[in-house]
């Protein structure tokens, strides 16, 4: 387990693997969950390495898939520490296809794992404080908390919208919405 603070470089992991026919999904591009269970992977990499401890997914934020991957593009995910909390670490993926004929490079997307670290006996552990080196690593650390501070409030509001549900109140917003109402409502 490392206790000195660390650079956001020293754990950077970077996994390439070759997309081939058996990852594709029934239209013939790569099934989402291939490329979750790699973008997974390359966190735990990182997080571990920064670390130096046993880690595990907490939370994932926003995984969007800009573009659909090819069988036989070269997918390189590249993860770097861009938070640290107590237990806590924010890793940010940057996922790339490259089409290894033809070399053209497509972006297909960002995500953001959250993952903490635990010690020999499974109890949470605190992580090594993070070197920001450059603006770049201090623009994705301040981000890091915005995105948790927005989490935090769309869970509150979320949690608020639940305990004052009433049928009645919200007949008017669904009236806009492709749904049907297949049951007496009052
Ligand atoms: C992660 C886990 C230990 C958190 O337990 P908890 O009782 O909520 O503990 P805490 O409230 O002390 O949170 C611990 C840390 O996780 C963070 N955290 C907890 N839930 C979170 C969430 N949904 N999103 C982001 N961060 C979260 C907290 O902010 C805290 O960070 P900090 O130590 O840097 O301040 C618990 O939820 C767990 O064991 N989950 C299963 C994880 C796992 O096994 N994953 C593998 C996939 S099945």
């Amino acid at each position: 387990m490392h206790t000195h603070p660390r650079t956001v470089a020293y754990s950077q992991v970077t996994i390439t693997e070759l997309m081939i026919p058996s990852y594709a999904n029934f239209g013939g591009k790569i099934h989402g969950g291939i490329l979750l269970s790699l973008m997974d992977k390359v966190a735990y990499a990182c997080a571990t390495k920064h670390s130096g401890a046993y880690c595990v997914t907490v939370s994932v934020d926003t995984v969007d898939f800009l573009q659909p991957v090819e069988v036989g593009d070269l997918v390189s995910l590249k993860a770097s520490i861009n938070y640290v909390g107590n237990s806590s670490m924010v890793v940010g993926i940057h996922v790339v296809a490259e089409n290894v004929k033809d070399g053209v490079v497509k972006h297909t997307n960002n995500s953001y794992f959250t993952m903490v670290a635990k010690d020999d006996n499974d109890k949470l552990t605190t992580v090594p404080a993070l070197i920001l080196s450059d603006k770049e690593e201090v623009r994705r650390f301040v981000e890091a908390i915005h995105r948790k501070d927005l989490k935090k409030e769309a869970a509150e509001r979320m949690q608020a919208t639940k305990k004052v549900f009433q049928l009645e109140k919200v007949m008017s917003l669904l009236e806009k919405e492709r749904c049907e109402i297949a049951f007496a409502a009052n």
